[in-house]
């Protein structure tokens, strides 16, 4: 229960008014949801601006989505989370999802993706400080589950309250973890890749230091860049293409791997089709959805591979692994830095809320794409679509750890 000492609490600023009368009342509609241990939780997160602010939104009368762990997610939750405010109150606010997700899930093709409330920039550093999003997704067995988790994660029971859809969830959500984390726990099959990337400079501004430095790309990718989409080709087609690969000099070798890159800009599935993007060499990508998947396309060689792994999210940008090296030598350095520009113009604009899923322009159940006005251009993708959501096609979850087929 609410206790008075919450009460005096930091005053919180007037715009992130709580409703109290509200918030008392999904307490109770939670608690006798069985959902005792969210009281303790609501108390943990008034403690923290952070934390006020998801109470704040929650009750603001809009419609959230609230992905709320069970107790017994809760009793078994890490202890560096669940005993730390602002830890819980970071982990929190990836279960509050803005806008309405009653009923059933867009489903485009199979999966949702959607912008939560965390924006901590000691999880998320996505560019123009976007929040992080969370996939989910109805299987076979009739049960959807939350992707990109190491436990597997489903929904075992819906409620709701006012305009908040809760979803009971049997495990407290992870937040997704930096790239070095994430392949050996999630066994992203990158090897191959991930020690190509490891031997291939690229300049980086380290603003600590406020001096240029080169890093690996491994390291770019993995806390360096603040927004990027790399298109990681598996393990069998780094291995199709070693020996090519091994014949490159240095700058070939990294305008290769340039070539799978978008700087500045995450992009999730399903705001690719039917747009194209200039990736950091300034060469085209082209990318079509059909019922095989989703299949990006080289402009320059013509080399097509299928997503085989989509929205492997990360804290700086997402990778989606693919099949084939888009083996383009090719570079066009005007190109590369004006799509850069692009970028960092769109990541600056100011943001509405995002309220549907990433891809969508509404939450109702057919949902229709906002990608596929194919205009050539990364910008109009970024200025015409919504930023929000993604859908995960091809994801295979098994027991929770992500494997590639
Ligand atoms: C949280 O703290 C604020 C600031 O003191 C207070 O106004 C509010 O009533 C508290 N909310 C809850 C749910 O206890
Ligand atoms: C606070 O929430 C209650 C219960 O949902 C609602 O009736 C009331 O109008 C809300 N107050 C404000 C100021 O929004
Ligand atoms: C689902 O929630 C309802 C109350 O909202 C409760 O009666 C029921 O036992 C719950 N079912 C499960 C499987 O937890
Ligand atoms: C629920 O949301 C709708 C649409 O945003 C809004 O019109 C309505 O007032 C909200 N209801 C409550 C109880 O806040
Ligand atoms: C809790 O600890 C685990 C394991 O050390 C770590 O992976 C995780 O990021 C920590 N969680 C938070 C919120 O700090
Ligand atoms: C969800 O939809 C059902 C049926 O359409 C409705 O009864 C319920 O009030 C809705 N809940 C929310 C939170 O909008
Ligand atoms: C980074 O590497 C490039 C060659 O790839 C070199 O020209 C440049 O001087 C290096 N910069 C620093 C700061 O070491
Ligand atoms: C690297 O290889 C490319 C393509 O074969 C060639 O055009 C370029 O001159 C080479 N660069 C160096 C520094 O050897
Ligand atoms: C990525 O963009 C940043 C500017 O945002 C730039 O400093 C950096 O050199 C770029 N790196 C690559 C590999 O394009
Ligand atoms: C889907 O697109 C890919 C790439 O263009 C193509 O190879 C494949 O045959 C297409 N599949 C169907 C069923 O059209
Ligand atoms: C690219 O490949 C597709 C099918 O693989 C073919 O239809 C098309 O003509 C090719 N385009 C070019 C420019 O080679
Ligand atoms: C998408 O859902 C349909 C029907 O539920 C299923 O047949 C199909 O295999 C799913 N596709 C993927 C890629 O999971």
């Amino acid at each position: 229960m609410l206790t008075s000492s919450l009460l005096l609490a930091a005053a919180v600023p007037a715009a992130m008014a709580q409703n109290i009368t509200f918030l008392t009342g999904l307490l109770g509609s939670l608690q006798s949801a069985g959902l005792t241990q969210i009281a303790s939780i609501a108390q943990s997160l008034n403690s923290t601006s952070e934390g006020q602010n998801v109470l704040a939104s929650l009750s603001s009368g809009s419609p959230y989505l609230l992905l709320a762990p069970n107790d017994a997610a809760l009793e078994n939750a890490p202890a560096n989370v669940t005993s730390d405010a602002n830890a819980l109150a970071s982990v929190f606010s990836y279960h509050v999802v803005p806008g309405s997700f009653n009923g059933t899930a867009p489903k485009y093709p199979n999966t949702t993706l959607a912008r939560t409330l965390l924006v901590n920039g000691n999880y998320v550093q996505l560019e123009g400080n976007k929040p992080q999003v969370v996939a989910w997704s109805t299987r076979a067995d009739g049960k959807v589950h939350i992707l990109n988790q190491r436990n597997d994660s489903t929904v075992v029971n819906t409620t709701s309250f006012g305009n908040l859809t809760v979803w009971v969830v049997d495990h407290l959500l992870q937040i997704p973890q930096d790239l070095s984390t994430t392949i050996p726990a999630d066994k992203i099959s990158l090897t191959g890749v991930d020690a190509v990337l490891k031997t291939i400079q690229t300049p980086f501004f380290d603003s600590t230091t406020n001096a240029s430095t080169n890093v690996t790309l491994f390291d770019a990718l993995n806390t360096g860049f603040h927004g990027f989409t790399f298109f990681a080709p598996n393990t069998s087609a780094i291995s199709l293409v070693q020996s090519q690969l091994q014949q490159l000099n240095t700058t070939a070798a990294q305008t290769v791997l340039y070539n799978h890159l978008l700087n500045g800009t995450t992009v999730y599935t399903p705001e690719l089709p039917g747009e194209s993007f200039v990736t950091a060499a300034g060469e085209t990508l082209s990318f079509t959805l059909n019922t095989t998947g989703t299949f990006v396309t080289d402009q320059t060689t013509n080399i097509t591979a299928r997503i085989v792994q989509p929205d492997v999210l990360l804290p700086n940008g997402v990778i989606h692994v693919i099949d084939r090296v888009l083996f383009n030598t090719n570079s066009d350095a005007s190109a590369a830095s004006s799509a850069i520009a692009s970028a960092t113009s769109a990541a600056t604009q100011t943001q509405s809320s995002q309220t549907a899923p990433i891809g969508f322009s509404q939450t109702s159940g057919l949902a229709s794409p906002t990608g596929g006005s194919d205009t050539g251009s990364a910008v109009s993708a970024f200025g015409g679509a919504s930023w929000g959501i993604l859908v995960a096609a091809l994801g295979v979850v098994f027991g929770g750890l992500i494997t590639v087929a």
